[in-house]
This record gives C-alpha cells, structure tokens and sequence, in this order.
C-alpha cells in the first residue's frame, strides 16, 4: 500500500536553500477542532474525538502512499488534563480502543509506532498497550508514526536540560561540549527526521507547546479545516503548499 521510504538517509542537518519541491520528510499535525466539528453537529465532544481518531487513520495512509518518511500527530498535550474528567476518560478511552484495534494494521503496513511525551502518566493498562506496540513494531522500517502523549515541548526541553545538567556534575560532559546537536538528541524526537512541514487544523495560530524546538526551521501551515473533517486530499494539498515553498535556513 505505501511506497517504499527512501533507502539512503539524508544528513540531520537541513542544508541552505533546499526542501522546495521535494516531498516533506516529516510532517507533524497538530490535530485541533474535534469539539467545533461535534458542535456543529449537534453531537457530543466524544463523537469528534472519534471522527478525529478516523482521520488520523486516513491521514497516516495517504502519508505513507506520498512517500513521507515520519508523522507526528499532537493527540493529547500535557495540558489536555485540564479538560474534564470526562472528556480525558473518553479520549482514553479512545486511546485503549486504538492501540487494541491498530497495532497489527500498522505492523501489516511496516509502521513504527513511536511515542513522544510522558506517556507512563497513564493508566497502567494503557501503559502496557503502547510499550506493546511499540515493540511489535520496532523493527518496521517503512514509515514512521510519532503519536504525541501527554507531550510538551517545555517539559522535553527541561527533561533534556535536566540530564545533561546531572552528566555535567558528575563531570561526564563539558558544559562547553553542550550544543544543538547534544540538547537535540536528548528529545524524544532524536531518531526522527529533521521537521519539514508543521500543520495545525481548525484556523487556530498557535503551536499549544508542540514541538517548539524542532520547529525551528519547519514550514508551518495553519488550515481553516477542522481536524475530523481533514483527510487524504488535504494532506495532499498541505504537501503541495510545502512543495511550493522556499525554505531558506537563514541563507539567501
Ligand atoms: C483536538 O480537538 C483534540 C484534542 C485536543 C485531544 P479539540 O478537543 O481541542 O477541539 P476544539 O478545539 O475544542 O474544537
Ligand atoms: C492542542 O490543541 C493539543 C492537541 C491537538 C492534542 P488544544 O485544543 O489543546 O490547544 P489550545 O488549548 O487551543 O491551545
Ligand atoms: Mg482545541
């Protein structure tokens, strides 16, 4: 189903001038609007959750199919535990239902799945279900897909500065030895590919603590659309916006 992931890494480092017209290596989507599109309807913030959850399913698909080599989807922020009891026991409960119903789909397809955030703040069982999937699917090289749980990006730099703060005093590293590259390989993204292209659904203009690092460089790409709404279509325009871009690195 999905075209073979080029075989040949390129270097982490984004060199000037390039990424126009190629397809984006890595494409994260912050996935907002799920509770505007239930509005809408009439139906309750649960059933957006769950039109979302088949979004993120068909966008995964039309992603591999385009030749992207990672995905990352914002599915639960560390400051989503702000939201009512209710509606954190529906999205786990999503969540549960997910990780039952998809891990051998993925593993089929040759997806990694990899998990960005403290995801071992939740329920034990779930807990389970992601190391589970996770390690079913290690060895799977033809895409991969980050899902972002109970992920901030200030939590992940703290974190980062946090170790390499230990290792400094107990003289393991100089603090002079401490660059992007040292703080970069301390996130949870450090396997992933360089960032190419940011989305976020559902006319908000704000990155809600996602990926705020990794960023740096990335096209970013705010659509009207609300995230269950969003499909193969537009993630084939979002690819073709990105095409179309000039990205410069600070060069000329
Ligand atoms: C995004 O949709 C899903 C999560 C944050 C889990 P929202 O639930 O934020 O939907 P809106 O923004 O209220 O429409
Ligand atoms: C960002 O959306 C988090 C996810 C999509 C998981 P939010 O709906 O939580 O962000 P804010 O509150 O509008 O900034
Ligand atoms: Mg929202």
């Amino acid at each position: 189903m999905f075209r073979p992931a080029k075989a040949a890494p390129r270097p982490v480092e984004p060199a000037g001038g390039q990424g126009g017209g190629a397809v984006p290596r890595h494409i994260a989507i912050i996935m907002d609007g799920n509770g505007r599109w239930a509005k809408a309807k009439g139906l309750p913030r649960a059933a957006g959750h769950k039109q979302g959850a088949e979004a993120a399913r068909k966008v995964l698909r039309a992603a591999g199919e385009a030749g992207v080599e990672c995905l990352t989807l914002y599915a639960f922020s560390s400051e989503n535990w702000r939201r009512s009891a209710d509606e954190v026991g529906d999205l786990m409960g999503l969540l549960r239902f997910y990780l039952r119903s998809e891990i051998e789909a993925l593993h089929k397809e040759g997806v990694r799945l990899k998990i960005i955030g403290d995801y071992k703040a939740f329920a034990p069982d779930i807990v389970k279900l992601i190391e589970e999937g996770v390690a079913r699917t290690s060895s799977n090289r033809r895409m991969t897909l980050a899902i972002a749980l109970n992920y901030g990006a200030q939590a992940e730099l703290v974190q980062a500065a946090r170790r390499l703060a230990e290792r400094a005093a107990a003289g393991e590293i100089a603090p002079a030895t401490i660059d992007e590259a040292v703080i970069g390989a301390e996130l949870d993204t450090a396997d992933l590919p360089p960032l190419d292209l940011l989305i976020r659904t559902s006319g908000e203009y704000r990155l809600s603590n996602f990926l705020l690092w990794q960023a740096a460089y990335a096209e970013l790409l705010f659509v009207d659309t609300l995230w269950p709404d969003f499909g193969a279509e537009a993630l084939a325009a979002a690819i073709a916006a990105y095409c179309g871009r000039e990205r410069r690195f600070g060069g000329r």
